[in-house]
């Protein structure tokens, strides 16, 4: 059977950290009530004067290299961002020029937490249809540059960085099972930027008011976050003939802690069946699940024929799952 499979991972995240006790001296917070209410207890922060393409490239070359790809040799680029270089045009279109894979197909895909797993869908679907063997999947945010830094109930919960894989196809039966992707945009208003778009162009007005920020209701997000991720882990299990019993861990979006533990007690597992690095990235968004997987590939922990089992959601609302036979 034809499918699609991770080929090679790569990761990259700012050398900078930014702890808890950093936040203590920026906005009315504490490491207590940031380790109790979100499990986090530090974030990267990139450095002035980087972008989110230059992350997404080290990354991509990385993911290639675990490959054995030249980069050059890429197909197409999928670059899952919220926070692109600039509005117009794709980030994708400097990664690409960066690794010198010029004239392949390369497009910025917008689906916030769930950005990773949608980009996955569609190089799978392109990978299976036959029309491109070498995709690079790329879920990358700078969200250090689009928090709103006096605002308490967001800013302590984000962090940068990115993830990268390689997408070819595979006969051997292993790679990707299913991908399930939803979005239900009436609770666009959950999670959103208000300004800098058609609707709210720049002014001097929409700056002073903090338009351009995100602005989020963080116990709806939370409480969609943990039926929808569910519904779709189960949907995934459903579809592949499995229970959760036959998944070796999974691979969740890195928001909150008490998230994940919720999800956990829905699917009936233990946490340690649950993989855990948001105490030290905070939510990175799209770049969580591949960060998470690099992590993963690079210290041994995962095994020819593991089953995985993705999920994740975000603005959009946007979520989604997938099963990967490893
Ligand atoms: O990636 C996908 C998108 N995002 C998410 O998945 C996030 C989902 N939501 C969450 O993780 C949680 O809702 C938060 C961590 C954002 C907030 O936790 P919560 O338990 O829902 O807190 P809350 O917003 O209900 O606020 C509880 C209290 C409030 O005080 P009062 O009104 O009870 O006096 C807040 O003002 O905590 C206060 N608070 C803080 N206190 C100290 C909010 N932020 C902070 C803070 N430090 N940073």
């Amino acid at each position: 059977m034809l499918r699609s499979r991770i080929l090679g991972t790569g990761r990259s995240v700012p050398a900078t950290v930014m702890t808890n006790a950093d936040l203590e001296k920026i906005v009315d917070t504490s490491d207590a009530w940031i380790v109790e209410r979100t499990g986090i207890r530090e974030r990267r922060i990139l450095e002035e004067g980087r972008t989110t393409s230059d992350l997404a490239t080290e990354a991509a070359r990385l993911a290639c290299q675990a490959a054995g790809w030249d980069p050059k040799t890429l197909e197409c680029v999928i670059v899952a961002t919220i926070t692109p270089d600039v509005p117009m045009p794709a980030t994708a279109v400097y990664v690409q020029d960066k690794l010198g894979c010029n004239g392949s197909a390369a497009f910025d895909l917008v689906a916030a937490c769930a950005g990773f797993i949608y980009g996955m869908s569609v190089a799978d679907a392109f990978i299976r249809a036959g029309q491109y063997r070498r995709v690079c999947v790329i879920g990358v945010e700078i969200v250090s540059r689009i928090v709103d830094w006096t605002d308490r109930s967001t800013c302590i919960l984000f962090g940068d960085g990115a993830g990268a894989v390689a997408m070819g196809p595979d006969e051997s039966g292993r790679g990707v099972a299913s991908t399930h992707i939803y979005a239900d945009g009436s609770g666009a208003e959950h999670l959103h930027i208000p300004g800098g778009g058609a609707r709210m162009p720049a002014t001097a007005d929409t700056l002073r008011e903090r338009q351009h920020y995100i602005k989020m209701n963080g116990r709806q997000v939370f409480a969609h976050a943990v039926r929808n991720m569910a519904a779709a882990c189960e949907e995934a299990l459903a579809a592949n003939g499995l229970t959760i019993n036959d998944i070796d861990l999974v691979v969740a979006h890195q928001a909150n802690i008490r998230i994940l533990e919720s999800l956990a007690e829905r699917l009936n597992i233990p946490m340690e069946k649950v993989y855990l690095n948001l105490q030290y990235y905070g939510n990175t968004s799209s770049a969580s699940i591949p960060i998470a997987l690099d992590e993963l590939a690079r210290d041994g922990k995962l095994h020819p024929g593991d089953k995985l089992l993705f999920c994740a959601l975000g603005a959009g609302l946007a979520w989604g799952s997938a099963v990967i036979y490893w």
